[in-house]
């Protein structure tokens, strides 16, 4: 029987787009979590499409852009998990407002790093004791892993330094670039603090994806998308902490 990829995981921004076919092929997985946290601003609103599972999935209301409601989603799974910790968070609420030089002025660029940037900053630090706890209990002490405790930050291509000339000219998106970088710094400097807890950190790039951010002119499927990350999620272990990995398995310079 396939192992499993983590008996608990909380994906945010899971309402729509990737977040949400995450969800479905964690359910649909061979042997799928014993309990997925699916975090939607709005879990009862009419654009929420993804439902209560069995008692699988679960809902909770997880507005990244706010403390508060951070706060009560680590309440909620705390007691939701009953004294085990949460193996895996995947931050992948995100927005993006395509801005030109001329286009972009302060609001544009505080509103995307608030998202893109404090929120998964937020979650990290609220949930950081239930990563702890699932490490803590897991067998193999010095192996890293999604199994055993990770968090894993949706990043993008475009938030490459290195690769920004090659792509700059076609999606300038001065807030998302930006933003995304230091959700990068953030991977980077979370992957140092967090070894010694034996929390694996890293960022993914889910590949240009047809979804609402993606558009319809995107090569790829969200199914295509993430049955790919659910591969490289599967294979991470502590040589991958502090990376930035393509949908692929295939490493990104910074
Ligand atoms: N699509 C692509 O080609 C692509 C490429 C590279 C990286 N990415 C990254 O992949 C992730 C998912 O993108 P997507 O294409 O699925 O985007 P999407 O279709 O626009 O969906 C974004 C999701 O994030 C949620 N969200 C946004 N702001 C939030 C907040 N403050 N609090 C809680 N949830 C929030 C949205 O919730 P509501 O439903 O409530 O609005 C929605 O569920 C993002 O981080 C994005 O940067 C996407």
């Amino acid at each position: 029987m396939a192992s499993r990829i983590c008996d608990s995981v909380l994906v945010t921004g899971s309402n729509r787009g990737i977040g949400l076919e995450l969800v479905r092929q964690l359910v649909d997985s061979p042997t799928p979590p014993v309990q997925i946290f699916a975090g939607c601003r709005d879990p009862n609103g009419q654009r929420s499409q993804v439902r209560n599972h069995a008692n699988t999935i679960q809902k909770s209301l997880t507005y990244t852009t706010s403390p508060t409601s951070i706060a009560e989603a680590s309440k909620l799974v705390e007691t939701k998990l009953k004294g085990k910790g949460l193996n895996l968070i995947i931050n992948n609420a995100g927005v993006n407002i395509p801005g030109s030089l001329a286009e972009t002025g302060k609001q544009e660029m505080v509103d995307v790093y608030t998202t893109n940037v404090v929120g998964p900053m937020l979650i990290a630090k609220d949930f950081h004791p239930l990563l702890c706890k699932a490490a803590a209990q897991f067998p193999h002490q010095t192996s890293m892993s999604c199994s055993r405790s990770a968090i894993i930050n949706v990043s993008t291509l475009l938030s490459s330094i290195t690769t920004c000339p090659e792509n700059f000219s076609v999606s300038p998106m001065y807030p998302y670039r930006v933003s995304k970088a230091a959700l990068n710094m953030l991977t980077r400097c979370l992957a140092e603090d967090l070894k010694k807890d034996g929390i694996l950190v890293m960022s993914l790039h889910p590949g240009w994806v047809q979804t609402e951010m993606g558009g319809p002119k995107a090569p790829l499927t969200t199914a295509e998308s993430i049955s790919g990350m659910m591969k490289v999620i599967t294979s991470l272990t502590e040589k991958d902490t502090g990376t930035l990995l393509d949908w692929e398995g295939k490493n990104i310079p910074w």
